[in-house]
């Protein structure tokens, strides 16, 4: 290399330091005046009913998070003097959330989806307790949902929604899936796996996927699928043998009031057969079945739930299923005998007068 050469390459270089180091400056003098109180470590006020609000802010948390390159003011908008006067208002995240917005910030039909949903709806009804954006992303240091430090990171999410689904939170918890997801299982579904994220509606919702109609396909997300069962020694044939059941047909033809997966295992307390606690262990089953067949006992549940007709185990099912079997295969064997028998005589008796080759002009109709 020349000494000239050298000489550029360390005046670009220096360019360069003095740029960034212009940038950060400009960047500062932009959330300094904020910083000046809001960056004291230890900034906080006691608020009359002697709640401790915290007004710190750790502008390196922001630095880290998906909005690095936005200033104070882009998302309080409404502090428009320093020091403001008046208490600012929560943030309104769809300033730049929406389709079609210039500020770079993804385009999802996500936003539309939850305008939608039971906490869009609540929100805009004026519901003080619906959740905002931030209640479930956080403030300052949102991250994308697939970094494990996000509050949206798949094993995160029970807690964001268990801060105001508390009963149910605690439900889950001590379900099989909750205890699964606890254990570090990667297939155990989480609120999000039954519910959906931004588009999460009541239970009656036709298009909710926990209505009643929806709620067996919502299960064979994993249940019908042997690759993910069998590693767990659980029966895929859950999903199947119901949809064949007395229950499955009737809710297929819209009969919602016929039991679904919830309705004998419940939604969030869900545990095997064989643990005493489970809805479905058979001291419990008076009480499951019960809710729908008055005077149901124990054995109720006896050979008729999730019956795999083929296999032996089913008992009278299978012999009855074994027996239509052959009387189908019989009668149908018959019925092609006959037909074989039938062809085969009107052949010969073609044959035997003699008659022309299929295709060749019929006589009856030459001049
Ligand atoms: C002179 C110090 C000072 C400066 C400068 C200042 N603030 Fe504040 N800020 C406060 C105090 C004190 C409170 C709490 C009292 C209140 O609620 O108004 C507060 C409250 C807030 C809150 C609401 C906290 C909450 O949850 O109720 C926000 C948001 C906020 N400030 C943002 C800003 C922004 C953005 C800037 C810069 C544009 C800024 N502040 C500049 C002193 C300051
Ligand atoms: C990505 C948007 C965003 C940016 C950028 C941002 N904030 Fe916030 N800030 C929030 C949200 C969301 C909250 C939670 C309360 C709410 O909903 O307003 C919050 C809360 C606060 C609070 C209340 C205390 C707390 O931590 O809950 C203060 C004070 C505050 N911000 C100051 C600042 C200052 C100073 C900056 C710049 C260094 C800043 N914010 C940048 C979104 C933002
Ligand atoms: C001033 C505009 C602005 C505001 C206000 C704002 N954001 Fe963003 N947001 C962006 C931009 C721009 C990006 C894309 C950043 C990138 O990809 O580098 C983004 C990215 C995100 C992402 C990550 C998207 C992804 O696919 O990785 C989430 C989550 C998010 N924002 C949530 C929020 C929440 C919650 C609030 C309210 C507290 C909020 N944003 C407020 C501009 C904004
Ligand atoms: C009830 C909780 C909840 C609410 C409220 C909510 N989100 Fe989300 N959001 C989620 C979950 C869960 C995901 C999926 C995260 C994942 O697995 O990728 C998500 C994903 C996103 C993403 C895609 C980026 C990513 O990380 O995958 C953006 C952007 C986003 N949300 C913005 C918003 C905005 C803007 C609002 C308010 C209009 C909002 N969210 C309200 C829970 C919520
Ligand atoms: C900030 C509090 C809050 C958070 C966080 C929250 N929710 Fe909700 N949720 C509500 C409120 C309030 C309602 C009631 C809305 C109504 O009935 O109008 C509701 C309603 C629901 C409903 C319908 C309930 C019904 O009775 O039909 C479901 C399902 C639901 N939430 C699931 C979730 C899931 C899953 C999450 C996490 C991804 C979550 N929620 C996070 C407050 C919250
Ligand atoms: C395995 C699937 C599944 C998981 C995981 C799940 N739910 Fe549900 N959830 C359902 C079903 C199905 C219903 C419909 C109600 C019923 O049939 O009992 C429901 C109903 C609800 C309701 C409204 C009705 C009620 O009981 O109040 C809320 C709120 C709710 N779930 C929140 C949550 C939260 C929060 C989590 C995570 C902690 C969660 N769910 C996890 C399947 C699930
Ligand atoms: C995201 C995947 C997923 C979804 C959705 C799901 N499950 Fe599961 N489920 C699992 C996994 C994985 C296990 C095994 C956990 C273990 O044994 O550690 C399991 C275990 C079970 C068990 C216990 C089986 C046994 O005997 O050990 C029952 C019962 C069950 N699930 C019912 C349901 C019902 C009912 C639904 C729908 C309301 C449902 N699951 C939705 C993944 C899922
Ligand atoms: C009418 C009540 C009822 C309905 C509806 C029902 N189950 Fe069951 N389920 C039971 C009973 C009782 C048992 C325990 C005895 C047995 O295995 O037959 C059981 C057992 C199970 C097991 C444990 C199997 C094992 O290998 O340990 C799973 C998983 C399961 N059901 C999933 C489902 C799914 C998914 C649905 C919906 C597609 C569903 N169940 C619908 C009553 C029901
Ligand atoms: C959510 C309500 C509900 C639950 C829970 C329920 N069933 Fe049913 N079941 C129905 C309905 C509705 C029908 C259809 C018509 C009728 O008999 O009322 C039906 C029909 C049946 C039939 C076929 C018709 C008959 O009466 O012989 C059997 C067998 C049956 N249920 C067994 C069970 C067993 C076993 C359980 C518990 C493990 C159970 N059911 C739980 C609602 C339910």
């Amino acid at each position: 290399m020349t000494g000239t050469s050298m000489l550029r390459l360390r005046r670009i270089l220096w360019a360069g330091l003095v740029a960034a180091a212009f940038a950060t400056a400009a960047y500062a003098q932009e959330d300094v005046r904020c910083l000046s109180c809001h960056g004291k470590p230890g900034f906080r006020k006691t608020l009359p009913s002697g709640q401790v609000l915290e007004l710190f802010v750790d502008p390196n948390l922001l630095r880290l998070s998906v909005h690095k390159d936005k200033h104070c003011v882009d998302c309080h908008a409404d502090v428009s003097e320093v020091p403001h006067p008046t208490t600012p208002q929560p943030v309104n995240c769809r300033r730049c959330h929406y389709n079609g917005n210039t500020s770079g910030a993804p385009q999802l039909a996500k936003y539309l989806e939850f305008e939608r949903s039971v906490h869009g709806k609540a929100l805009a009804a004026g519901n003080p307790k619906a959740p905002t954006c931030q209640d479930c992303h956080g403030g300052h240091f949102i991250l994308p949902g697939s970094d494990l430090r996000s509050r949206v990171f798949r094993t995160n999410i029970p807690q964001v929604c268990g801060t105001c689904h508390l009963k149910i939170f605690a439900e889950y918890e001590a379900s099989i899936h909750g205890k699964a997801l606890a254990k570090g299982n990667p297939d155990a579904p989480v609120c999000t796996s039954c519910h959906g994220e931004h588009n999460i509606e009541k239970p009656e919702e036709k298009t909710s996927t926990v209505n009643p109609g929806h709620v067996a396909n919502t299960c064979a997300k994993c249940h019908d699928k042997v690759v993910i069962m069998e590693k767990y020694g659980v029966n895929a044939e859950q999903v199947a043998t119901y949809e064949e059941s007395f229950h499955g047909i009737a809710n297929e033809f819209g009969v919602l009031k016929a039991a679904n997966c919830a309705s004998c295992h419940t939604a969030h307390d869900i545990l095997p057969p064989s643990d005493p606690l489970s809805s479905v262990n058979p001291a419990n089953i008076p009480k499951t079945c019960g809710k729908c067949h008055p005077g149901a006992n124990a054995n109720f549940a006896n050979g008729r739930i999730h019956i795999d007709a083929k296999d032996k185990s089913a008992g009278i099912v299978y012999w009855v299923a074994l027996g239509f079997k052959i009387l189908t295969l019989s009668t149908l064997a018959g019925l092609f005998i006959h037909i074989g028998l039938d062809l085969y005589r009107k052949i010969r008796n073609h044959q035997k007068a003699g008659g022309a080759k299929p295709g060749a002009p019929s006589s009856e109709i030459q001049p």
